[in-house]
């Protein structure tokens, strides 16, 4: 029981009681926790150097959502979970892609715990049941008890239950934006492995300067200038995943984009300190 009377004496636990306005949201995309080209490998050195930011940075409550990388994409893109139940050969893939997403979340749990950081793990797909791909429902009965009580629900992309095709992929970046909505963050951190938004594509352009501060309005414009141009990985398919979050955005949740392959970068954006990258805001 050692670990649990370490945890008691964190900040974040004893800061963790109060109102549910100050609560951020954090997410580590998967090329940045795990290594791309390798399958179901974790990047433990970016991880524990995350945690390390995490534990020393004063959040009052802080949601962690974590994507897939090079575990969940190859096996849900291998048994096409993304199309959804059509065949039975598909739920050996639904298990795996989701074993695969538990074993990067404990992975990231256990080391967020080891630097006395009061991580619990929530499963979406046992939160979560989508339709045609968007959230339907999301228990949020749970989370809500698990922040009052002062954890950190640690969640992530995930192979979930759909109501209209069977099943589905629930990227991060939807969850996050939800959670984001349901519990009136006070802002969004993306981690990501570029420093933020560029009006083009910055590996065929150079020139390109990073866009500091956008509007909702200025990331509708980019995204239908991608469309126009048929251009599907501006950004490192950065942009798209950026649109999932256009209903926190909307709801007035300003959204910071930073690179969370770089130290210290995530530590200062929780601080509120400047941090290179684009932060998006309603207007
Ligand atoms: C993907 O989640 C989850 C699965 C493939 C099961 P994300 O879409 O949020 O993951 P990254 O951050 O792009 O790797």
């Amino acid at each position: 029981m050692r670990g649990v009377a370490r945890l008691a004496v964190h900040p974040l636990r004893q800061l963790g009681r109060c109102c549910s306005n100050a609560c951020i949201m954090l997410k580590l995309g998967g090329s940045v926790i795990t290594k791309k080209r390798e399958p179901m490998t974790a990047n433990l050195k970016a991880i524990k150097r995350l945690a390390r930011e995490i534990a020393t940075a004063s959040v009052e409550q802080l949601i962690i959502v974590h994507g897939g990388g090079s575990f969940g994409h190859p096996l849900a893109k291998q048994y096409k979970i993304i199309e959804g139940y059509r065949d039975p050969a598909q739920i050996e893939g639904f298990s795996k892609t989701h074993q695969a997403m538990l074993e990067l979340n404990k992975l990231v749990v256990n080391t967020l715990i080891s630097h006395n950081i009061p991580a619990f793990s929530v499963s979406p797909s046992s939160c979560v049941v989508t339709k045609a791909g968007r959230i339907q429902t999301l228990y949020d009965g749970a989370l809500t008890r698990l922040l009052a009580t002062g954890f950190v629900p640690v969640l992530f992309g995930d192979a979930v239950l759909d109501s209209d095709k069977g099943f589905a992929v629930l990227s991060g970046d939807q969850l996050i934006a939800a959670l984001a909505i349901m519990f009136k963050a006070e802002k969004i951190i993306m981690g990501v492995d570029v420093n933020g938004l560029y009006p083009a594509d910055p590996t065929t352009n150079a020139q390109l300067d990073l866009l500091p501060h956008i509007t909702l309005k200025d990331l509708k414009i980019l995204l239908n200038n991608i469309e126009e141009a048929k251009v599907t990985d501006v950004t490192g398919g950065m942009l798209g995943k950026i649109s999932e979050l256009i209903p926190a955005i909307s709801a007035g949740i300003k959204t910071f984009i930073v690179n969370a392959s770089k130290e210290d970068t995530v530590y200062k954006a929780l601080e509120g300190k400047k941090v290179v990258g684009t932060i998006i805001e309603k207007e």
